[in-house]
């Protein structure tokens, strides 16, 4: 056990650290190879964190051609699957020759709750909360002015009667909009104000019995499940000119296969969870690459898929009058202000790129990402199959593992073009090419 580790300096806490390897000099000096020069953006990346003591760098790529709205986008991701990026990018420009995408914010609301235990008689909550309700909007104020002025703050604030699941639980839930950031801290702040104001409009209550006049706070939090939270970005052409996509089968054929593909990620569960997961690796790489809480966006997005009881595809097709539309609705609770947004210099520079969105743009943004990455890989899976193009993308990091030469690169990613790639053909080829079997043309 190691107290204090906290209270270490980064040097001292490094040197601990690499008292686990072998070659605490060399491995010391490895994890300092990764400061920034600048030590000012140094000081910066560290203080995101705890208990930091270097950087984690992933892969920051751009998915170019993103047609929303009818405006062109260069999108920035960060993701460390290079197929994502590929076919993102791909869906995106075969789109843009097709109206490309749309999007549209359907509500923008973020809730909250106090959890507490109220043992009283029901009826006396009930016929009181008209007065609970005007505290609580009353002395929230001083935390809701400044959210009041930039148009959003609190929506409605209800009584939830639990009862039934547990003795005596209820629940204040308050809706909140909290405009262009994400709102965690404001509704957190909201919600424990609203627990404090709780307990002390109990204790007042004349018309409550001594026993009455006691509460139980559990907890006051957000809920990352946000299903007012809301956009929806859909693509749509005639089936006809899904024949660009077919690869080699017929536009019906292709359309046909699509929409079973999708159909099956609505009936079964283990397809749809993997169906989901390529959804999000698309609007993931969309969410940190603008400073976003990206563990927020999937649960929402997972608790979403599941609420008609049963969990399932979050993205839909339909065919009618030979028309194609696929569609993506997902929760997305998004900010371009607060948090990582305005200190991160890369996420900054991610909304530049993007023309400084607002928080429903952003929302618009990151689901049609979500969609492309969904469309794309129903392409994939439904023509040639996912490892094709995948193990093709897979190839540099293969072949970095085998820590293949520029040169041994070029000629394997030449040879790779007409040949499946798999971790043993390219391991097989390296070593042949080692060994001079295969001549340099
Ligand atoms: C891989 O990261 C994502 C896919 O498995 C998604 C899917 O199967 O729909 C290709």
């Amino acid at each position: 056990m190691k107290d204090g580790f906290s209270k270490l300096s980064k040097e001292e806490k490094l040197k601990q650290v690499v008292r686990l390897f072998d070659n605490p000099p060399q491995v010391l000096e490895e994890f300092k190879s990764y400061w920034h020069s600048d030590a000012a953006t140094q000081k910066r990346f560290d203080e995101f964190s705890e208990n930091t003591i270097t950087n984690f760098y992933l892969p920051f790529g751009i998915i170019p051609n993103v047609l929303i709205n009818n405006k062109n986008y260069m999108v920035p991701v960060v993701i460390e699957e290079s197929s994502v990026v590929a076919a993102a990018s791909k869906a995106a420009k075969f789109w843009s020759d097709k109206g490309g995408f749309k999007a549209r914010v359907i509500d923008t609301q973020k809730i909250g709750q106090v959890h507490f235990i109220w043992l009283g008689e029901k009826q006396k909550l009930v016929d009181c909360f008209v007065s609970l309700h005007s505290e609580l909007m009353i002395n929230t104020a001083h935390l809701t002015a400044n959210m009041q002025k930039r148009g959003g703050g609190i929506i409605s604030i209800e009584l939830v009667d639990m009862t039934v699941y547990e003795s005596g639980y209820y629940q204040i839930k308050a809706c909140f909009e909290t405009c262009d950031s994400m709102g965690a801290n404001f509704v957190n702040s909201c919600m424990e104000e609203m627990a404090i104001i709780l307990t002390n409009w109990v204790e007042n209550q004349s018309a409550f019995t001594e026993e009455e006049r006691e509460v139980q706070i559990v907890m006051s939090i957000l809920s990352n499940y946000t299903p007012d939270c809301l956009v929806q970005a859909w693509v749509e052409c005639d089936v006809k000119d899904m024949h660009a996509a077919a690869k080699g089968l017929s536009a019906d054929d292709f359309v046909c296969r699509f929409e079973k593909a999708v159909r099956i990620a609505q009936i079964d569960t283990h397809r749809a969870t993997t169906h989901n997961k390529g959804i999000y690796n698309g609007v993931d790489a969309v969410v940190l690459a603008t400073g976003n809480d990206f563990r927020a966006v999937e649960a929402a997005g997972h608790t979403y898929a599941s609420r008609s009881g049963k969990y399932a595809s979050l993205s839909e097709v339909q065919i009618k009058d030979d028309k194609f539309v696929f569609s993506l609705t997902i929760p997305l609770a998004l900010g371009v202000v607060g948090g990582l947004t305005n200190l991160h210099p890369l996420v900054r520079r991610g909304l530049e790129m993007l023309g400084n969105p607002d928080a429903r743009e952003l929302m618009m943004i990151a689901a049609t990402i979500g969609l492309a990455n969904n469309f794309a890989a129903l392409q994939s899976l439904t023509t040639t199959g996912i490892q094709k193009g995948h193990m093709k993308m897979h190839l540099l990091n293969i072949l970095n593992h085998f820590e293949a030469t520029q040169d041994e690169k070029n000629r394997a990613v030449e040879h790779f073009k007409n040949q499946k790639v798999s971790f043993s053909s390219v391991r097989d080829f390296l070593l042949a090419m080692r060994e001079n079997v295969i001549p340099n043309s």
